[in-house]
């Protein structure tokens, strides 16, 4: 059952949507950045704080005031209170299914451009998952930043959908087509670690909206016909827009994070520290959930 904005043919129910939604922009990010005090009576306030945030702009930011103490177990608990209880483990996240991004040389990860200093095109993530692992809330927490670069940029899948039908609503009924972008199979060393998997890049989920992209050129396919082509160009070409109000940029420091519903993010190369101690580390945090609402 789709949501009715999300519908083609409720014109109406869309324009009240778009909007609510883009009255919100442009968004200042200083003033969204919510101030973390596990312990105190205010604490239960930011955890609303940043509930509200995702619910209107589909992510949060958030900077722990004692950054220096934060552990793993800090991240568990505040995905938690946020509602994002289900952890995916990916091929490389460590044994509490949290990933460490930071550079590495680790058999297996060499493949993998997050594991190292390059810059990351615009993706949401587990775009290769199938539809049952699909990837609705993630959780980005910096413990060090790198010397120079690693700034993340970012845009509301919502305000995507809304560009794209701006441009034209075929593109939307393209982009749900179920054969609309396939990823081929991951094979390491002869072996299948993941299989061939196509889909839609928009699809409802309890009548909220997710999206599966990636911008990589290589290890994928998008659907052959005209329409789908010339939507994708338009996101490439969206992507190209250093001047648009609805991308948000910001380079994470050491005890920020960012919480999302898997917004569209991209990340630019970094320059890390010679001493390996201070090299840039991230925290990834992956769940089957959105994060939930405000009470
Ligand atoms: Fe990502």
């Amino acid at each position: 059952m789709l949501e009715q904005h999300f519908s083609l043919e409720d014109q109406s129910s869309y324009q009240q949507w778009r909007e609510q939604k883009l009255a919100c922009y442009p968004l200042d990010l200083t003033s969204l950045m919510v101030t973390l005090t596990p312990h105190t009576t205010d604490y239960s306030v930011q955890l609303q704080t940043l509930k509200q945030h995702c619910q209107y702009y589909n992510f949060a930011l958030y900077r722990f005031h004692t950054p220096q103490t934060i552990t793993k177990q800090h991240l568990h608990n505040l995905a938690q209170q946020l509602g994002l209880t289900h952890l995916h483990a990916n091929l490389c996240a460590e044994e509490d299914s949290l990933s460490a991004i930071t550079q590495t040389q680790h058999l297996g990860q060499h493949d993998y451009i997050p594991y190292t200093n390059k810059a990351l095109s615009w993706h949401t993530d587990g775009y290769y998952h199938s539809s049952e692992q699909t990837i609705h809330g993630m959780l980005l927490h910096c413990m060090q930043p790198a010397v120079q670069g690693g700034e993340n940029r970012w845009l509301d899948h919502e305000i995507a959908y809304i560009l794209l039908r701006e441009a034209n609503p075929a593109y939307i009924k393209a982009l749900m087509h179920p054969k609309a972008l396939t990823i081929p199979a991951n094979i390491l060393n002869g072996v299948t670690i993941r299989p061939a998997s196509s889909g839609a890049v928009f699809r409802l989920y309890s009548g909220q909206l997710h999206m599966r992209y990636s911008a990589r050129q290589r290890h994928i396919q998008w659907r052959k016909d005209a329409i789908t082509q010339e939507a994708v160009a338009y996101l490439a070409h969206l992507w190209a827009d250093d001047s648009s109000p609805y991308m948000m940029r910001y380079t994470l420091q050491a005890g920020e994070g960012l919480i999302c519903n898997n917004v569209l993010h991209n990340r630019s190369a970094f320059i890390d520290s010679t001493e390996p101690q201070l090299c840039r580390l991230l925290y990834r945090g992956r769940y089957l959930q959105r994060v939930a609402l405000p009470a």
